[in-house]
């Protein structure tokens, strides 16, 4: 850990993001905090790391269609992760977050992240929710309460204070490539693929805070098959499908 300021901004960035409700009320609309989604504060190496994460940004995203700063991607969590409004991009709460996630990044080489879809294993699999029901009922409710709506223990999956309809643990290979990885919090690992994928299609079906401005997500049409609201590319290429069906 660097001594002087930079340390002490490190440091206030990673409270942060442990304590984020608390610190940052006006900015966070629900029940979570950054690092219940970003194990151990970030530094778990299985889906959700933050390790190198600095080093991967400016990035393209479909979703945004934009090359997205850190800081843009940082907002694009407090406003749908946590169903909340982003950060000021040049207040000292962002760069003491960003000073802290390049600490986590240090000595890591900048490049673009790596090539492919991580998510593309999940599409061999078809979700069966009843036995993704059954899945949260043995190995889930016991600390995200049966209701979903969270205990002393653990933070809500569904309900209203959990994450917003746009959020990327809303889509179901997201939430699945996590749960694999990182849940039951107590036994991590010990889910087969299919178990994971199953509860991640029962929790992500389940009601949760809107998004509207998940109408303007990826504006190219290129949704991936397991985001489940409308947009308003996908509206306007379904609008032209028929048409293309009557031609001969
Ligand atoms: C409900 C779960 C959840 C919460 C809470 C959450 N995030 Fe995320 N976050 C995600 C998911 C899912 C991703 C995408 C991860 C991936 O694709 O590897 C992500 C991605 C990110 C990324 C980019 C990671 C990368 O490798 O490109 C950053 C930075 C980030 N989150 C910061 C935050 C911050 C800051 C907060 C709190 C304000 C927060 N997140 C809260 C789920 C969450
Ligand atoms: C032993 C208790 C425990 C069990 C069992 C457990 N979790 Fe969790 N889970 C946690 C805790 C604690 C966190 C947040 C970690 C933090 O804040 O540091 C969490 C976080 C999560 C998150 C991200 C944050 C949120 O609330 O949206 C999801 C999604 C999740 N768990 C899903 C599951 C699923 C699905 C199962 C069952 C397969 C499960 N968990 C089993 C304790 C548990």
């Amino acid at each position: 850990m660097p001594s002087g300021p930079l340390g002490a901004a490190i440091q206030r960035g990673r409270a942060l993001l442990v304590a984020t409700r608390e610190s940052l009320p006006g900015h966070v609309g629900n029940g979570l905090r950054c690092t219940s989604c970003h194990l151990d504060a970030g530094r778990r190496q299985a889906f959700g790391s933050w390790v190198g994460v600095y080093a991967r940004y400016p990035q393209y995203r479909p979703r945004s269609a934009t090359v997205e700063t850190i800081e843009y991607r940082i907002n694009d969590c407090f406003r749908r992760s946590m169903n909340g409004t982003p950060l000021a991009a040049d207040g000292a709460e962002m760069r003491d977050i960003v000073a802290y996630l390049w600490f986590l990044s240090r000595d890591l080489p900048i490049a673009p992240p790596p090539a492919g879809n991580r998510l593309q294993q999940w599409a061999a699999l078809t979700a069966d929710t009843a036995a993704g029901a059954a899945v949260y009922a043995t190995a889930c409710g016991k600390c995200h309460g049966l209701d979903g709506q969270g205990t002393a223990v653990a933070p809500p999956l569904w309900g209203p204070k959990s994450y917003n309809v746009g959020a990327g643990m809303t889509r179901v290979r997201t939430a699945a490539a996590f749960i694999r990885e990182n849940m039951p919090f107590d036994q991590p690992g010990t889910l087969t693929d299919q178990q994971a994928f199953d509860v991640a299609a029962h929790v992500s079906a389940r009601p949760r805070p809107d998004f509207p401005d998940k109408i303007h997500d990826w504006p190219n049409g290129d949704a991936p098959p397991d985001v489940a609201y409308p947009t308003l590319a996908a509206q306007r290429k379904s609008a032209a499908a028929p048409a293309r069906a009557h031609a001969p």
